[in-house]
């Protein structure tokens, strides 16, 4: 066990991202977290002055392909027990493949399946080999199994491009190396992207969710679990 544990949020400066760090710090882990822009993170900056030492904040905007394949050296050293990447969008407002344009599209699924996995390949070097976690912010609308009711089919489609993408991350892109790969679900939650009347709230969300990867790391699997460990079908 080491000393200290080392998590890496990326997308954490605000909805279950913010949540996650403030968790994760009352849990004992050490931190660096990204946001697009560090001067607008004041949520952040506040939880790095009230942690002294804790807390490093670092600039990615995974759409920025020389941000996101420069990142690495930026953690160079660091041994993560726990990288979760969160950032996600939901895409265009029509959420409709109908009125999809290329821009579009490839922006949703360079942010929420290409990028995420892209930066894990990255930093795969720095999880901790035998009890490290790699977390992916998936969602149960990245289900095929589930999808009975056919909406937002756009961002349905990124998510389920993420975890196919994790899949094949799981089995063909560790180089051997042991650790536990997750694809989450966090519930429906109150955030600028579930809105207002969604069922769940940040704590109880990110509260599940740490106590699903606590519960998992060292299996060295890669499952598809809600944030109260349930399982989910592909
Ligand atoms: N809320 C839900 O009900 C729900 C359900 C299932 C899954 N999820 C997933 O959970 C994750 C977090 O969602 P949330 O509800 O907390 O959403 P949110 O409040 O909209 O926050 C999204 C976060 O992602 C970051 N982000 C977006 N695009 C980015 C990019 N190109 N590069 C870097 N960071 C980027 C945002 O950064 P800025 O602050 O700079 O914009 C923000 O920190 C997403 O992956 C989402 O798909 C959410």
């Amino acid at each position: 066990m080491p000393d200290r544990l080392l998590a890496l949020i990326v997308g954490a400066n605000r909805g279950l991202g913010l949540g996650l760090a403030r968790e994760l710090l009352g849990r004992g882990y050490d931190l660096i977290v990204t946001a697009r822009d560090p001067a607008k993170a004041t949520d952040l900056a506040a939880l790095a002055a009230a942690n002294p030492g804790r807390v490093q904040i670092e600039r990615l905007d995974l759409n920025d392909i020389a941000q996101l394949d420069g990142f690495a050296p930026r953690v160079a050293g660091r041994v993560l027990d726990l990288l979760y990447l969160n950032a996600g969008v939901t895409g265009p407002a029509h959420k409709d493949g109908m009125k999809a344009t290329i821009e579009e599209t490839g922006a949703l699924m360079f942010t929420n399946a290409v990028a995420p996995v892209r930066l894990a390949r990255h930093l795969l070097g720095n999880v901790r080999d035998g009890s490290g976690v790699i977390a992916f912010m998936s969602s149960v609308m990245g289900s095929v199994a589930d999808n009975t009711a056919g909406t937002s089919e756009l961002y349905r489609a990124s998510k389920a491009a993420l975890n196919s993408m994790t899949r094949g991350f799981y089995h063909a892109g560790l180089g051997g190396k042991k650790i536990t790969v997750l694809s989450l679900h966090p519930g429906w939650v109150r955030t600028d992207m579930g809105g207002p009347s969604a069922a769940v709230g940040i704590e109880e969300s990110v509260a599940g969710l740490v106590d699903v990867i606590e519960r998992e790391k060292g299996s060295q699997k890669h499952r598809f679990l809600d944030y109260r460990g349930a399982e989910i079908a592909w």
